[in-house]
C-alpha cells in the first residue's frame, strides 16, 4: 500500500464525468476543449457510454490507451443518463466530481471556478446555470425555452435547496454531498441534479456560475418524450416513492383503466353484438388484460419495453399471471365473504391481492429485468 501510494503523490483534484450516447464525432473536440480549460488542475476523465452503436467508446478507447487521464466505461443492455453519470461517480476517485455534456453545449470555460467553489470548501455543490444574470438559453425556440421552464418550476416541489437551474447537466459536486445522496437516489432519467438534490439528507450549500448555453455542433439531442415521462416518474419518486413503489401506483392505474375497458367490451358484446354472457366477459377479460399489458409495456415498464417476439412471449405470461391472481382475487374475495364479513370488505381486500399479486409476479416474469 505505503509502495503503491509512494507512486505518484500528485492527487488527483477533480473527476470530470461525461455520459455519452453516439457522440463519437465529439470526444476529440471535447477533450482537447477540456484540457485547456482545466491547465494547472489534475483531473481525470470518464465518459460513460451506453453501448453507442456509432462507436463512442472505441474512439474513447483509443484515445485512453496514449492519454492515462482518461477512460471510457461502457454499459451494455441499459440506456439512461442519470444512472450513467452516478456509475462514472461510482468509478471515479477525486474528492470533486464534476458532469459535463460530450456535445461541448456547456460552457468548459467555467469548470475551474465551478471546481475551485467546492474544492475550498465554500460551497457542496456548483451548477452551471443558463438563468442566473448573465447566464442564457443560447439558441433554443420558444417551445423548448417554456418546457424547460416548466420543468424547472415543477422541481420546486421536491428540492430542498431552491436552484435557478435544476434542469442542468453541469456541474461541480463533492463527493462527501454524493455519498450522502447515493442511498436515496432514484438514478431515473435525464435529471440528475434534481435527483441529487433532492435525495440530499440535508439541504446543500450551492453556488450558481452563468453561462451560456451553446448549440450542438455534431450529432443530435437525445431529449423526446420518453424524457419528459421520465423527469415526472422522477418527479413522483422523490415525492412519494419512499413510501409506495412508483411503479405499482402506475400499474394500479393502468389497471383502473383497464377496468374501464373491460365494461366497455362487455357492453358492446352484451348489447350490440347480442353475446352469451359467459363469451361476452371471456372476451372483455381478454380484451382488458391485452389492454394492460401493452400500456403497461408502454409507460410502466418503458425503461424494459419488450418488442417483437418477446412482446408476444411476455403477452402471453401475463395472460398466465393475470389468471393465477384473478384465482387468488376470487379466493380471497370468498374467504373474507365467508367469514360474514361485509361483500364490499371482501371485494375490494380480493382485488388488492389480486393487484399486488399481478404487479409483483409480472415485474419478475413478465419484464424481467
Ligand atoms: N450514457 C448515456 N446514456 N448518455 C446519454 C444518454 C443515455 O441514455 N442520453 C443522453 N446522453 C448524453 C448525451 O450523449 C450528451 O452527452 C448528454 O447526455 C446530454 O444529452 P443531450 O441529448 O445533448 O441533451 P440536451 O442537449 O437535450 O440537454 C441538455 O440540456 C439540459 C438542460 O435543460 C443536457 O445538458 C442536460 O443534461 C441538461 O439538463
Ligand atoms: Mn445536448
Amino acid at each position: 500500500m505505503d509502495q503503491l501510494l509512494s507512486q505518484d503523490v500528485r492527487e488527483i483534484e477533480l473527476s470530470l464525468i461525461v455520459p455519452t450516447f453516439n457522440e463519437r464525432d465529439n470526444i476529440v473536440p471535447l477533450l482537447e476543449k477540456i484540457e485547456a480549460a482545466l491547465y494547472g488542475i489534475r483531473w481525470e476523465l470518464i465518459v460513460v457510454d451506453d453501448n453507442s452503436p456509432d462507436g463512442t467508446s472505441n474512439q474513447v478507447r483509443e484515445i485512453a490507451r496514449r492519454d492515462r487521464r482518461i477512460r471510457a466505461v461502457q454499459r451494455i443492455g441499459r440506456r439512461g443518463l442519470s444512472s450513467a453519470v452516478v456509475e462514472g461517480m461510482l468509478a471515479s476517485s477525486a474528492s470533486v466530481i464534476g458532469v459535463i455534456d460530450a456535445d461541448m453545449q456547456h460552457d468548459e470555460a467555467i469548470l475551474p471556478q465551478l471546481w475551485k467553489a467546492v474544492a475550498r470548501g465554500e460551497c457542496d455543490l456548483a451548477v452551471g446555470s443558463r438563468y442566473v444574470q448573465d447566464g442564457g438559453m443560447g439558441e433554443w425556440n420558444q417551445k423548448r425555452q417554456s418546457i424547460s421552464r416548466g420543468a424547472t418550476w415543477l422541481a420546486g416541489l421536491v428540492l430542498k435547496t431552491q436552484i435557478s437551474d435544476p434542469m442542468s447537466g453541469f456541474f461541480v459536486v463533492s463527493r462527501r454531498a454524493f455519498e450522502a445522496s447515493l442511498p436515496r437516489l432514484s438514478t431515473i432519467g435525464f435529471k440528475i441534479l434534481v435527483d441529487l438534490v433532492a435525495s440530499a439528507p440535508q439541504p446543500l450549500k450551492v453556488i450558481e456560475v452563468p453561462y451560456e448555453f451553446r448549440i450542438r455542433s455534431f450529432g443530435e439531442s437525445k431529449l423526446d418524450s420518453a424524457v419528459a415521462w421520465e423527469y415526472l416518474v422522477l418527479l413522483a419518486d422523490k415525492l412519494f416513492g419512499h413510501i409506495i413503489p412508483v411503479r405499482f401506483v402506475l400499474f394500479v392505474a393502468v389497471g383502473g383503466l383497464g377496468l374501464l375497458v373491460h365494461l366497455a367490451s362487455l357492453g358492446i358484446s352484451l348489447k350490440i353484438l347480442d353475446l352469451s354472457f359467459l363469451l361476452a366477459q371471456s372476451v372483455a377479460v381478454l380484451i382488458a388484460m391485452t389492454f394492460n399489458f401493452t400500456v403497461n409495456n408502454f409507460f410502466t415498464y418503458r425503461d424494459r419495453r419488450l418488442t417483437g417476439l418477446r412482446f408476444i412471449y411476455g403477452l402471453l405470461s401475463f395472460y398466465l399471471v393475470c389468471l393465477v391472481g384473478a384465482v387468488a382475487n376470487v379466493g380471497v374475495g370468498i374467504y373474507i365473504y365467508d367469514a360474514d364479513i361485509t361483500w364490499l370488505l371482501a371485494g375490494v381486500a380480493g382485488a388488492i391481492v389480486g393487484a399486488v399479486w399481478n404487479y409483483a409476479v409480472s415485474s419478475v416474469f413478465t419484464w424481467r429485468k
